[in-house]
C-alpha cells in the first residue's frame, strides 16, 4: 500500500548515477506494495533546486525515464552528502497519473517535497485552510496538503529546525501516514515520521555503531498550545516553542554514514541489517550525519530509547532466483517454509511443542472465556482452516472473524477473552484497528505475524512469528500454510496435559513431521495442474466446493483465482449447495470439488452426486489412490493422505498452482495483480 524509500549519504561520496540506482532499486524491492506510479526527488545538478522525476506505471517505467535523462540529471556528478526520497504508489486519492504520483511538492520552487504512505483523513479541512492562504493545488492527492502545510508553517517560522516544522505538521494531520521529507531549505537533512503506517530506519556505517539504542528526546509539550489553532479550527497554525535540539544523538564512532528510510526491511537488507522500527509519532531526523528520534509528548508506556535491531533476513530471500515470479518461488518454497515454522518449537521425538513467544501466557489462555481469531483475506482463511481443531483441542469456544466486519459490528469483547490477530504483513489496517479495539477492552492480545517489528507484532502482548520468510508476491501462499501450522501448534500446546487427547495429538504431530515430503509430492503435480489450467483459463467462472476441514481451501482457492486471474470464482460450502448454488451447475460450469477421506466424506459424496446429476463434470482433488471418488470425476488431482486436520495444507497447494497457471496463460501479472497491493494499510 505505497512504498517509501529514502537514502541519505553523509561524507560518503556517491555519483548521482549511484544514488539514482539505489533509489530505483529500493523502489523495486517495495513495488509489491503498490505499482500504479513511481517517483524520486533528489538535489538538482546545479545543487540549488530539487529534481523530481515521476511516471505513471511500474518502477521500470520510471527507471527508463531516468535513464533517458542522463545529461539533465548529471549522472556522473559526485556528491559527498545528499538526500534522495522515492515512492511507489497504490492510488487512494486521485487516479494513477504523473501529477498524482509522489514526491508531492510544496510549490514550483520545490521548497519542500514529501513521499507518503497512508491516508490523511482530514486533508479536505487542511486544504480549505491552505486555499484561503493562497495555495494552489495541482494534484487530487491528500499528500499535496502535507507538502504545502510544511511550507506554510516554514514561512511563519523561518527559524524553526526542519524537525520542528514536521512536528508542527503532524499535529495537524489525522489518519494514517508514514512520511519522508526533503527540503531545499535544509540541504543534506531528512525528516521522517509515522502514525499507523510502517517505517524503519536502516543504518550503515564503516565503523561499528557506538550503541544499540537511540535515546528518545522529547519536544516541549505541544498540548500547551491553544487547540483552536488548528487549520480545521479556523485559526492560524500554532507556533511551537523550540525544543532542546542540542541533545542530537551521534550513534557512530565516526561521521561517515548512510541512512535508509523504508516501508519495510526488504528494501534495505542489501545495504544493512541494522535497523530501527519507528513507533507511531516518532519523528526521526538526520542532520550532519546524526540521527535523532523525537516525540512530542510523553506517555506512561513510552520507552526511553529505540533499539537498533540486527535483522536475520538474507538477501537471497528477497530475490526471485530461477523462478519466473515471486509467487511461483513462494509456492515452491513451502516444503522449507513449513519446516521453518516448526523449527525449534516442535520436538517430534518427545512430542512436545514449545511456542516461546506465548508460553508464559498459556495458563491465562487456558482460563479464558473464548478464543477469537481475527484477520483479513488469506489470513482469515487460516483461522477458518484451523477452527475445528482449535475447538477440539482447546475445548474452548472459538470465534473466527473478518477484522472489518468485527469492527463494523462493535462486537462485544471482554477482559477474559483471548484475541488472536493473524497477519502476514503485521500492518493490515483493519486487523490493527481490531487489535486496538480488543486491547482497549482488556483482552489478551496474541499476534500471529510473519514480519518482525511490524505494528501488530509490537502492539500484541505476546505472539508467534510464523517464520515463513519474506513473502513478496502480492497473493499470499507460503504465509497461509505457515499460519495454518502455527495455529495447529498452538492447539497442540493447549492440549499437552489432556490425557484423553494424547492419541489425537500424537497423530497430528506425526502428520506434521511428514508434511514437507508430502508438500514436495504435491508440487510434482505442477505440470498436470498446468494442463488443467489450459482447459479452464478461458472460462468466466470457477466454483470450488468442499466442506469440513477443506472448506477453507475452497475459500482460499477461490480468492487466489479471483485476485490473480480476474476470473469470477466462489468457494462454496458443499452443505449449502442445495440451498442455492446448485442452480449455477450445468455441463459448462467448471466445478472443482475437494473430497478427502475425513469425517464429512459421505456428505461430500452426496454433494458430488448432486453435481453430476445436473450434468456437472467436477474436477476432483482427492487422496492418492482413492479410485472410488475419482470414478465420479471428469479429471482428478491426487494429493497424499495426511491426518484430517492437516489435509487442507495439501489440498490448497494445487489451488495455488492452478491460479498461478491460469494467470500466466491469461497474461496477467502474477506478482502484481491489478488494483491490489501487498500490505493494506488503509481501511
Ligand atoms: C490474498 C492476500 C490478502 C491478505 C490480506 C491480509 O492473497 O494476500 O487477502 O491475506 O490482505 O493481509 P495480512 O495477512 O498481511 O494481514
Amino acid at each position: 500500500m505505497c512504498g517509501i524509500f529514502a537514502y541519505l549519504n553523509y561524507l560518503t561520496p556517491k555519483t548521482r548515477r549511484e544514488i539514482l540506482e539505489l533509489l530505483v532499486n529500493g523502489l523495486k524491492r517495495l513495488e509489491y506494495r503498490g505499482y500504479d506510479s513511481a517517483g524520486v526527488a533528489l538535489d538538482a545538478a546545479d545543487g540549488k533546486d530539487i529534481s523530481i522525476v515521476k511516471k505513471k506505471g511500474k518502477v521500470k517505467v520510471l527507471e527508463d525515464e531516468i535513464n533517458s535523462r542522463i545529461n539533465e540529471l548529471d549522472f556522473e556528478g559526485t556528491t559527498d552528502s545528499h538526500v534522495g526520497i522515492a515512492h511507489t504508489r497504490w492510488a487512494t486519492h486521485g487516479v494513477p497519473s504523473e501529477v498524482n504520483s509522489h514526491p508531492q511538492r510544496s510549490d514550483v520552487n520545490h521548497a519542500f517535497v514529501v513521499v507518503h504512505n497512508g491516508i490523511v483523513t482530514n486533508y479536505k479541512d487542511v486544504k480549505v485552510f491552505l486555499l484561503k492562504k493562497g495555495y494552489q493545488f495541482e494534484s487530487e492527492t491528500d499528500t499535496e496538503v502535507i507538502a504545502k502545510l510544511v511550507h506554510h508553517i516554514y514561512l511563519q517560522n523561518p527559524n524553526c529546525s526542519f524537525r520542528e516544522l514536521i512536528e508542527q505538521v503532524i499535529q495537524q494531520l489525522e489518519g494514517a501516514f508514514a512520511l519522508c521529507f526533503k527540503s531545499k531549505h535544509f540541504p543534506g537533512e531528512c525528516v521522517a515520521t509515522r502514525r499507523g503506517s510502517p517505517l524503519l530506519v536502516g543504518i550503515k556505517a564503516k565503523t561499528r555503531l557506538a550503541t544499540d539504542h537511540v535515546p528518545i528526546l522529547y519536544s516541549k509539550d505541544a498540548e500547551s498550545q491553544n487547540p483552536d489553532h488548528r487549520p480545521h479550527g479556523r485559526g492560524d497554525l500554532p507556533i511551537l516553542p523550540r525544543s532542546d535540539s542540542t541533545a542530537e544523538f551521534q550513534p557512530l564512532e565516526d561521521k561517515e554514514v548512510e541512512y535508509f528510510f523504508a516501508s519495510d526491511a526488504s528494501a534495505v537488507i542489501e545495504h544493512t541489517n541494522r535497523v530501527i522500527f519507528l513507533e507511531d509519532d516518532d519523528v526521526a531526523a538526520v542532520k550532519e550525519g546524526s540521527l535523532s528520534i523525537h516525540r512530542l509528548r510523553r506517555s506512561l508506556d513510552d520507552s526511553h530509547s529505540r533499539e537498533i535491531i540486527t535483522l536475520k533476513m538474507e538477501i537471497q530471500q528477497i530475490m526471485k532466483g530461477n523462478y519466473s515470479s515471486f509467487m511461483q518461488k513462494e509456492i515452491f518454497e513451502q516444503p522449507e517454509s513449513v519446516v521453518n515454522t516448526m523449527r525449534g518449537r516442535l520436538n517430534f521425538e518427545t512430542q512436545t511443542v514449545i511456542l516461546g513467544g506465548i508460553k508464559d501466557y498459556i495458563p491465562e489462555i487456558r482460563r479464558c472465556r473464548r478464543l477469537m481469531m481475527i484477520g483479513c483475506g488469506t489470513s482469515y482463511h487460516s483461522a477458518v482452516a484451523t477452527r475445528q481443531l482449535l475447538e477440539e483441542l482447546t475445548e474452548l469456544p472459538v470465534m473466527v472473524e473478518l477484522a472489518s466486519d468485527f469492527l463494523d459490528r462493535n462486537t462485544p469483547v471482554f477482559r477474559d477473552d483471548v484475541c488472536f490477530f493473524i497477519s502476514q504483513s503485521g500492518e493490515t489496517a483493519d486487523t490493527l484497528m481490531a487489535l486496538r479495539y480488543c486491547k482497549n477492552r482488556g483482552a489478551l492480545i496474541v499476534g500471529i505475524t510473519n514480519t518482525v517489528g511490524s505494528s501488530i507484532c509490537r502492539e500484541s502482548h505476546c505472539g508467534v512469528h510464523i517464520n515463513a520468510g519474506p513473502e513478496i508476491g502480492v497473493a499470499s501462499t507460503k504465509a497461509y500454510t505457515s499460519q495454518f501450522i502455527s495455529l495447529v501448534m498452538f492447539a497442540l500446546v493447549m492440549s499437552e496435559d489432556r490425557i484423553s487427547l494424547q492419541a489425537r495429538r500424537s497423530e497430528i504431530i506425526k502428520g506434521l513431521q511428514h508434511l514437507d515430503e508430502q508438500i514436495r509430492e504435491v508440487l510434482k503435480l505442477d505440470e498436470k495442474v498446468e494442463e488443467l489450467a489450459k482447459d479452464l483459463y478461458q472460462h468466466k467462472s470457477l466454483l470450488i466446493m468442499g466442506r469440513g476441514y477443506n472448506y477453507a481451501t475452497c475459500m482460499e482457492g477461490a480468492l487466489k483465482v479471483k485476485e490473480l486471474t480476474y476470473m469470477h470464482s466462489e468457494g462454496i460450502m458443499a452443505g449449502e449447495l442445495k440451498h442455492g448454488p446448485l442452480a449455477l451447475v450445468d455441463n459448462n460450469m467448471p466445478v472443482i470439488m475437494i473430497v478427502t477421506r475425513d469425517p464429512v466424506y459421505v456428505k461430500c459424496m452426496i454433494a458430488l452426486q448432486q453435481v453430476t446429476a445436473r450434468e456437472g463434470r467436477p474436477i476432483i482433488i482427492c487422496e492418492k489412490g482413492d479410485r472410488e471418488t475419482q470414478s465420479f470425476a471428469s479429471r482428478s488431482l491426487e494429493v497424499p493422505h495426511t491426518v484430517d486436520c492437516l489435509q487442507g495444507i495439501l489440498t490448497v497447494i494445487p489451488m495455488q498452482l492452478l491460479s498461478y497457471h491460469i494467470a500466466v496463460l491469461k497474461g496477467c501479472n502474477v506478482d502484481c495483480p491489478r488494483n491490489l497491493a501487498k500490505s493494506v494499510t488503509v481501511e
